[in-house]
């Protein structure tokens, strides 16, 4: 038998054990100024004091000296479009304006394969440049934009979930499904790619004004068939977009009345922004086990509105953090906390940094039913993680050093702190940058 493969790293490290709730509630978490973080095998096998843990290796294990840096699970990006990354940053009336004029002529590109691959391969580098080590991906309509990613994402073992786009109408001609080829290629894809490596099947309609009450109910049955699959959409983003879907589905109590009555809320169902919701929707999402996807930046550039944190937690359901790239301005899941602060101030309320770390962290794994395998540290856990230097910039050096508490320090890498601040990210204990 080969004998098994022990690393560790030494560094601070901080995880979270439950969610801090809005008062950050510091139970919630485990954090060592001089930790030792043993892997074996990419799995966790023990996390302490660096004291305890170094007479227990055995001799000639391997330990990267971080020291002076900060270790956290890697980032959950719970909302992405792969295929938008050529069109971030494109400034757009609202959201149906940009979805005419910028997103659907790019999508259009994923036709062909060679593109696909290419795109596929920049985003996932950007992912890991910024510290996300699992995302909830949006590919196009077209099925080999799928093989294309998961290829990619596959070949660098990341844990990564996505599905292929539905849509049959209220979309360009060249971008149209059908009932029948959504619900045939989504099956196919989703034989081939889920559970294989580290990859999970998301089932996909773009949303509710882009599908047919036929295609919603295909994506229902194929929800029902596999009732392990993800389901990932958009929802009540934008006051237009809520009044055309209301127009769409006459029957519809309300926007996500649609995918209620259709078999599309669930454990495992992430929908992204869940903005203009009303109590009674907030009371199904709590009810259902589904989760919303907080886009913060997504939310300030299109001008959709502003999140309700507290209400989701009053209703009591999951939240998790996207950064709705290309409609959202950054990769950076530090950045994108930044702006979610922001949101919750406008709105009234107050945004921890423990809540906010916890929301990209283990929150994001709650969010798509991963925690047993990601986003903590607890024994076990895939031994993804993420490397921060909370000094990365001139400013945020000196900033940091009037700081004197965690919770100081993580508040000022949350709204300070980018890219620069990923010193390297882990995927099962092996080092993805440079
Ligand atoms: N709603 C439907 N499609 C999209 C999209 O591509 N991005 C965003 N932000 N919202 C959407
Ligand atoms: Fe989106």
């Amino acid at each position: 038998m080969a004998t098994a493969e022990l690393s560790a790293f030494r560094a601070s490290a901080l995880h979270f054990l439950s969610d801090p709730g809005s008062e950050g509630s510091a139970q919630s978490l485990q954090y060592f100024a001089d930790a030792l973080l043993v892997v074996e095998d990419g799995r966790v096998k023990a996390l302490g004091e660096a004291r305890d843990l170094l007479p227990t290796l055995p001799e000639g294990t391997r330990i990267s000296d971080y020291s002076g840096r900060l270790i956290m699970p890697g980032f959950i990006d719970t909302h992405i479009h792969y295929s938008q990354t050529d069109i971030i940053a494109s400034p757009g009336r609202d959201l149906l304006h940009w979805l005419a004029h910028y997103t659907f002529p790019a999508e259009r590109n994923f036709a062909e394969l060679t593109h696909a691959r290419e795109v596929a391969e920049f985003f996932l580098d950007e992912l890991l440049r910024n510290g996300t080590t699992t995302a909830l991906v949006f590919g196009t309509v077209h099925k080999q934009s799928m093989d294309a990613f998961f290829d990619a994402a596959r070949a660098r073992n990341l844990r990564m979930v996505a599905g292929k786009v539905l849509m049959d109408r209220n979309c360009p001609e060249y971008l149209m499904g059908s009932p029948e080829s959504g619900y045939r290629e989504s099956a196919e894809l989703m034989e081939k790619w889920n559970g294989t490596g580290r990859l999970n099947y998301a089932i996909t309609p773009r949303f509710a004004i882009t599908s047919s009450e036929e295609q919603l109910r295909q994506a229902g049955k194929l929800a029902r068939e596999f009732p392990d699959a993800h389901i990932h959409s958009h929802l009540a983003e934008n006051e237009g977009e809520v009044a055309w879907a209301r127009m769409l589905f006459p029957w519809s109590r309300s926007y996500l009345d649609i995918y209620d009555r259709l078999g599309l809320l669930r454990n495992r169902a992430v929908y992204a922004h869940c903005i203009h919701l009303d109590e009674q929707d907030r009371g199904r999402m709590t009810e259902s086990g589904a989760a919303a996807a907080f886009c913060p930046t997504s939310n300030l550039f299109l001008g959709s509105g502003l999140f309700d944190l507290a209400a989701a937690d009053r209703a009591g359901f999951r939240v998790a953090i996207g950064t709705d790239v290309g409609g959202g301005t950054s990769f950076s899941m530090l950045r994108t906390l930044s702006e979610a602060y922001k949101v919750s101030q406008l709105r009234g309320h107050t945004l921890s940094p423990m809540r906010a770390f916890y929301l990209a962290t283990l929150g994001g794994a709650a969010a798509l039913g991963l925690e047993d395998r990601i986003g903590s540290f607890m024994p076990n856990r895939e031994a993804d993680f993420v490397v921060l230097d909370c000094q990365s910039t001139p400013l945020l050096a000196r900033r940091m050093a009037a700081a004197s508490t965690l919770e100081e320090r993580l508040f000022l890498l949350m709204t300070l702190g980018d890219d620069r601040a990923i010193v390297q990210t882990h995927i099962l204990g092996q080092p993805m940058i440079g």
